[in-house]
Order: structure tokens, then sequence, then C-alpha cells
């Protein structure tokens, strides 16, 4: 996040600091927001103050946005805590640390069906983004080693993605100097089509990219048919255009919910994977992952080799420094709920997730997500309201639900929908308190747009159905 420096001299004083009962108590009357203190204040006041101010925020169980864990068991809450102090960078003084980070890359190349004859690399990175940087930069650098060695021309590589991508692909584009090929989506389909990305590849293609799933639905790309079409098209003309799966929230959903759905290293143009460990991947932000299928794929030149924190430590990152308490907890995750927890979490979810879109369907809406993908509900509502999605997203949120409204994507943006992530905090007791203030919401902005039949319509379905 971008924070502008404030003109304090323009501010009065009560803008410049904020009083605080408590501190004023104790003889601290006012906290300055802008310029340090010159006198500091004992810690546990601190934090006092810092807490009071931070009830302000949302509640992170209402905050039904994101996909992002707000619940952790309480071991690793401790586990968390303990480690806080450890520099995941530190690969000479944190062996132990280093060894836990390989395990987890290991587990993780296993659940992505990598094959056991070749040899896996990856690295837990800050999330996704960074994830789908670095996966990136290995597309660019292999891409322009062959354009090399054939003599050909490097100055206009582009790569090919749905428009519904997530804002990270466009970052990399820009920051990395490719061309971002935009697939865009139709009112028929809201994801990559493979024939219209086909058309988007040439011999400058650095990789084609497929979501599991889209951030706007959760629907998943069609990742095999994707393959077996380049695959043809690589035959055809002497490309070797790869393919890269951003499993931000599919990756850790995927191999527990669907394992016989083949997205992943079962498919050989799949190169590289990006999953969020601080999504579906149950670990507080940040950490994500990302694994290539060989370590072929990851040119050396990209690769640095520091000395100056003991022995040689190759690095594959874009930043250096950052705790090491989220990769810790993501292997607690690993060891406390095995296969099994995470295949009967994601199995809840999904469960909740349909109850939700059952609920929302019978109402009126159109429901825009599917079962057994990422478990999240994304909606619109009849064409006949008066009143916007928009409407009801500030509804909810004057009752503390964070509940996000947005357009679809180029060739899609007449279409608004809303959307709950269905995280593994979401129980049924909290999406009956939501539905309720759902068809409150909706049931008063009807009424104050003039407008009876769908709260009509809304409590005639539910004496058919029975209370849901
Ligand atoms: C499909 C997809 N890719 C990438 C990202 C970025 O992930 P992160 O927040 O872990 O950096 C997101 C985030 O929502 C996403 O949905």
């Amino acid at each position: 996040m971008l924070a502008k420096k404030v003109d304090v001299d323009g501010l009065s004083d009560r803008e410049r600091a904020n009083t605080d009962l408590v501190s004023a108590r104790y003889g601290v009357q006012t906290v300055p927001k802008y310029e340090m203190p010159e006198a500091g204040m004992p810690g546990w006041l601190t934090r006092q103050v810092i807490s009071r101010e931070l009830q302000l925020d949302g509640n992170p169980l209402l905050n039904l946005a994101s996909f992002v864990t707000t619940y952790m068991d309480e071991s690793a809450d401790r586990l968390f805590a303990e480690t806080l102090s450890k520099n995941y960078i530190d690969q000479d003084e944190y062996p132990q640390t280093q060894e836990i980070h390989n395990r987890c890359v290991n587990m993780l190349s296993r659940l992505f069906n990598a094959p056991e004859s070749e040899t896996s690399v990856g690295t837990g990175t800050v999330g996704s983004s960074e994830a789908i940087h670095l996966a990136g930069l290995a597309f660019k650098w292999k891409w322009r080693e062959r354009r090399q060695k054939e003599g050909k021309p490097t100055d206009k590589p582009n790569l090919v993605v749905g428009a519904n991508v997530q804002v990270c692909w466009e970052k990399f584009a820009r920051y990395f100097d490719v061309e971002l090929r935009c697939v865009p989506v139709t009112h028929e389909r809201y994801v990559l089509g493979v024939p219209e990305a086909l058309e988007l590849v040439d011999e400058n293609t650095i990789g084609v990219a497929a979501i599991l799933g889209s951030t706007y639905t959760g629907e998943y790309e069609p990742v095999k048919e994707l393959n077996d079409a380049l695959v043809e098209l690589n035959e055809k003309t002497g490309w070797e255009v790869p393919i890269h799966v951003d499993g931000a929230s599919g990756g850790f959903v995927a191999p527990f919910l669907t394992p016989e759905l083949e997205w992943d290293f079962r498919l050989p143009l799949v190169k590289s994977i990006n999953a969020s460990g601080h999504k579906f991947g149950l670990v507080y932000p940040g950490i994500g992952w990302v694994i290539w299928r060989d370590e072929s794929e990851l040119p050396e030149g990209l690769i640095f080799h520091v000395n100056y924190l003991g022995g040689d430590q190759p690095t594959f990152n874009l930043n250096f420094s950052k705790g090491a308490s989220q990769m810790l907890a993501q292997y607690f995750n690993f060891l406390h709920l095995g296969r099994e927890g995470y295949t009967a979490i994601m199995q809840t979810a999904d469960s909740n997730a349909s109850y939700l879109a059952e609920h929302l369907a019978r109402a009126g809406n159109h429901i825009m997500s599917t079962p057994k993908t990422v478990p999240l509900v994304a909606w619109s509502m009849p064409q006949e309201d008066r009143f916007t999605v928009y409407d009801v997203s500030d509804r909810l949120r004057a009752r503390g639900w964070i509940v996000p409204a947005y357009t679809m994507p180029d060739n899609a943006t007449d279409l608004a929908l809303l959307r709950v992530v269905v995280r593994d905090d979401c129980t049924r007791d909290l999406l009956d308190l939501l539905i309720a203030d759902i068809d409150r919401s909706v049931v008063e902005l009807g009424q104050e747009h003039g407008q009876q039949s769908r709260s009509a319509s809304v409590a005639k379905d539910k004496k058919s159905q029975g209370d849901c």
C-alpha cells in the first residue's frame, strides 16, 4: 500500500494527535499520529492504545471478501509466537527452519503430483504474488535462452492469460517488461477460452497461465484442455510454450476435493504452480509457494548465492529477510491436519458454500460459482431489481458483514456480482445469520425502491421450501 506524507502544519491539534482515555489516566494526554513523539510510553500502555484503535477495523470472521485465513489452531498460534524472532533467510543460523522449508516444498511437489523421475524445486514466498513473479521470470529467462541460442530477437516477450487474472499478473507484466495478452471473458464463458488463448500465442509467448480458480467466480480454468491443445501447437510449430497454473486458491483445494482432476504436474506442459499457503493452505498471512516440476525449469542465472551469513545459500526470492513463522505454521498444518484433515475441511467448506448458494438461488439470484471448485459463492441479482449489488453490499456492511460487490472483467463489465468466500471458519450458524441479513437487506431495499416482488417471492419461497 502506498501511503502519503500528511501536511501536519495544516492540521489542528485535534487532528494531529489522538486522545486516549486510558493513556490520559497515566499522564499521556495525547498520542501523536504523524510525528514520532519525543518521549515514549510503557509497552503495556502502548499495546492498549493500539489495540483499542484496531477495534475500529472490520471483524476478520465477518470479512467474507477475503480468501485469507483468519483462524488457526491455538497450538499453531503458540508456535507462531515462539518463532516470531526467526529470520527465514538465515539458513546457516537456523538450519532446522531451512530443513522444514525443504520438507514443505517436498510435500507440495508430491501433492501436485510431480513425477518421481523429475527433481522438483520450489520456495516459500510472501504470497502468490511473489510466487507468480518468480514463475514468470523463470518463463521469461527460459524463453530468452532458447531464442538467443536460435539467434532470434528477444525484445518482445508476451504472456497469455484470461482477462480474469488477478492484478499480480498485470504487475508482473509491467514490472518485468512483458506484454500481457488477455483473452476477454464473455457472457457465456467467464474464464480462459482455450481456442481464444491459442490465437494469441506466437513464437514470442513465454507461457500461458491458467487459473485454478478465478478470483471472480472460483471457477477452474480448463488446464487439461489447454495442455492438450498446446502440445499439438508446439509440435506443429516447434515452439516450447509452457503452462503455469495459478493455484492461489485452488492449489490447496483441488488435491483434496477433486483429486481425480488433472490440472497439475500430471500434465507435461505444466512447468510451475503457485499456491497461497495463507488462503486454503490455512495459514495466517503471508505465505505462498511456487514449485517447478523440475530443476531444469529454473535458469541458474536467477539463483543468487550469498555467503555473508555463513555457508553458501542459494536463494530465488524478490526480498531477503522475512519472518519464518508462517512457513513453520504451514508445516504445522501439514502435520496436524494431514491429507484427511484438509479433505474434511474442504468438503465442509464446499457443502457450506452449496448451502448458501441454494438459498440465494431460491431467492431469485443467478449463481455464478460452481460446487467442487474454490468454496465461494458469487452471484448476480435479478435484472428487475431496482437496487444494485453495491446497495446490498453497503447494507450488509452496516451490519458488520464485508461482502464485496464488483464487476466482471472485459468483455462482461456490465455484469456486477456479490461474493462470499466460504472459509473453514464460516459455519452454518454464521451463514444462517448472513442469509437472514441478506434477506432483510433485500426486503428493505426493495421497499425503499418501491419494489415489492422480490421480498414477496422470498417469503413465498420460504413457505414452500421450509426455512433454510
Ligand atoms: C487467482 C489469484 N492469483 C493470485 C493472487 C494473489 O495472491 P496473494 O494475495 O497470495 O499474493 C490471488 C489473490 O486473491 C488470486 O485470487
